[in-house]
């Protein structure tokens, strides 16, 4: 993210060129929705391979949410410094629920990796006390929680029947896509496309959830829609 915010610095200030000042571009980009979404990797890709990483080893759940939300808060308060007025800020999915860590971790005879959710939790927690932290401290700004856990959980997809099963062929170390086969063939009944992505029908629903909430939940303070009311 940080590599991030230095790309979004250069995006500036070429606005500024094309609005002729930086009070135009920053007056232009206080009325834009950022979306923010990060972690799943530092879990996926990180936390929950000890085979290469020894974060786990080294940090509690507990500690190591408490280091990636403190980075997380510098970088969000950066966004907010570069002239970020409204952002939508994506909590973590149930990365144990995920075909990939099923196979890796098992489930104990649960639908899930619990262990895993858990962790995530954790984060989550801290994410959006966070959220409502920088709501209080940093005046005229409105940052908000989507919580995709709450988004995707009870029974709101009709037709999708295949949960844990991704939708294409994965190479069984990558767990991504195999290239040159054919997916499966309807992929609107799936909820994975590869063994830790999401499909479309998925993508496009919790996107409508977070912009139109339809619990106290899926989105916090505000969602998406009443941000961009503002
Ligand atoms: C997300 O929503 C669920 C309800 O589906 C709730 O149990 C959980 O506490 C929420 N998470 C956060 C971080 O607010
Ligand atoms: C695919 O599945 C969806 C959901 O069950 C269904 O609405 C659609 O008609 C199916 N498409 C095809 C081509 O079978
Ligand atoms: C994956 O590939 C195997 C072998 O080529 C094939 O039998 C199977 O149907 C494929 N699965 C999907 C979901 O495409």
């Amino acid at each position: 993210m940080y590599k991030q915010l230095l790309n979004h610095q250069i995006v500036i200030s070429r606005i500024a060129m094309l609005l002729g000042s930086k009070e135009a571009a920053t007056n232009h980009l206080s009325k834009c929705i950022y979306s923010v979404g990060m972690g799943n990797n530092d879990y996926i890709n990180n936390y929950f391979q000890p085979q290469y990483y020894p974060t786990s080893s080294q940090y509690t759940g507990e500690q190591y949410a408490t280091v990636l939300v403190q980075q997380y808060s510098k970088q969000l308060k950066t966004l907010y410094e570069y002239g970020a007025n409204k952002i939508a800020i994506f909590g973590l999915g149930q990365i144990g629920c995920t075909p990939a860590e099923i196979a890796v971790y098992g489930t104990n005879g649960f639908a899930c990796v619990d262990k895993i959710n858990s962790a995530v939790e954790i984060f989550n927690v801290k994410l959006k006390s966070l959220v409502d932290d920088l709501n209080k401290e940093l005046a005229g700004v409105k940052f908000i929680y989507i919580n995709i856990t709450s988004i995707t959980s009870g029974k709101a997809f009709p037709g999708l029947t295949v949960l844990n099963v991704p939708c294409c062929n994965v190479s069984s170390i990558t767990r991504l896509c195999v290239s040159n086969k054919a997916p499966c063939s309807n992929r609107s009944t799936y909820a994975f496309w590869d063994a830790y992505h999401p499909t479309e029908i998925v993508n496009v629903f919790v996107a409508g959830r977070a912009y139109n909430a339809q619990t106290a939940f899926d989105a916090s303070p505000i969602d998406i829609r009443s941000l961009a009311q503002l």
